[in-house]
């Protein structure tokens, strides 16, 4: 890889910065100063930014535990900061999220680098599953579990909902897995059954389940399983 790429890609500097930190003598390889940007690195060269030493990341797996009021973009939106300002690693804001919490909803957030696994745990033809744990204001009506197994139909949608496994933990908690994401889904899915969703909560997608001891605000880096569950 390039130097100036490497620099780039590990630290907060642009591209044109880092090429003027080259130009600057602040950067060595293997403890010689390297003014050169198209310098060709070895794989086992130790790069230092004035003394520092730095160490590419790699392709980037994170699990978030959202908390209310931040949002899944990558910028803020009004009054409330994206989820990626809760990350303090370098080139935060270029990571893909997969998938949108509402910003009252909570739970598992999984970000990375890697656009192509991004698009596996999102697309609806991946069918991969997400589980959220559901306060509702009202008593959940008898056939709940065979009319959201069956598929219900949402205003303004062309097609009913894909099938939904419904685990019912009392009258007005529930655990929903739901295969798709539409805006809203599982508000609106409680709506077409005339009930109404006090708290939302993501605690499974796909394999990955959020990690018992993140407090909300807090993240992990995915482990080498977790990443090839998807
Ligand atoms: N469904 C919703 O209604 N909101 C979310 O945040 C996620 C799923």
């Amino acid at each position: 890889m390039r130097l100036d790429r490497f620099l780039s890609e590990c630290t907060d500097l642009s591209r044109a910065n880092a090429k003027k930190a080259l130009h600057r003598g602040d950067v060595t390889c293997d403890g010689v100063v390297v003014k050169n940007p198209g310098f060709k690195m070895s794989d086992h060269c130790e790069v230092r930014l004035l003394g520092e030493r730095l160490q590419h990341l790699g392709e980037r797996y994170i699990m978030l535990n959202k908390p209310v009021d931040v949002v899944c973009s990558n910028v803020g939106e009004g009054n409330y900061p994206s989820v990626l300002t809760l990350l303090d690693i370098p080139k935060a804001q270029t990571l893909n999220i997969a998938g949108r919490l509402d910003a009252d909803t909570t739970g598992l957030i999984l970000i990375t680098s890697n656009g192509p696994w991004c698009h596996r745990v999102t697309s609806p033809n991946k069918e991969c599953g997400k589980r959220y744990r559901i306060t509702l204001a009202e008593p959940l009506i008898a056939d709940a579990e065979q009319q959201l197994a069956e598929g219900v139909q949402l205003h303004n949608e062309k097609k009913p909902t894909r099938p939904a496994q419904l685990e019912r933990i009392s009258d007005t908690e529930v655990l929903l897995t739901i295969s798709e994401g539409k805006y809203h889904q599982v508000k609106r899915m409680f709506a077409a059954l005339n009930n109404r969703v006090i708290t939302l909560h993501r605690e499974q997608v796909g394999g990955i389940t959020l990690g018992e001891n993140l407090a909300p605000g807090e993240w992990r880096e995915l482990t080498a399983e977790e990443i090839a569950s998807v």
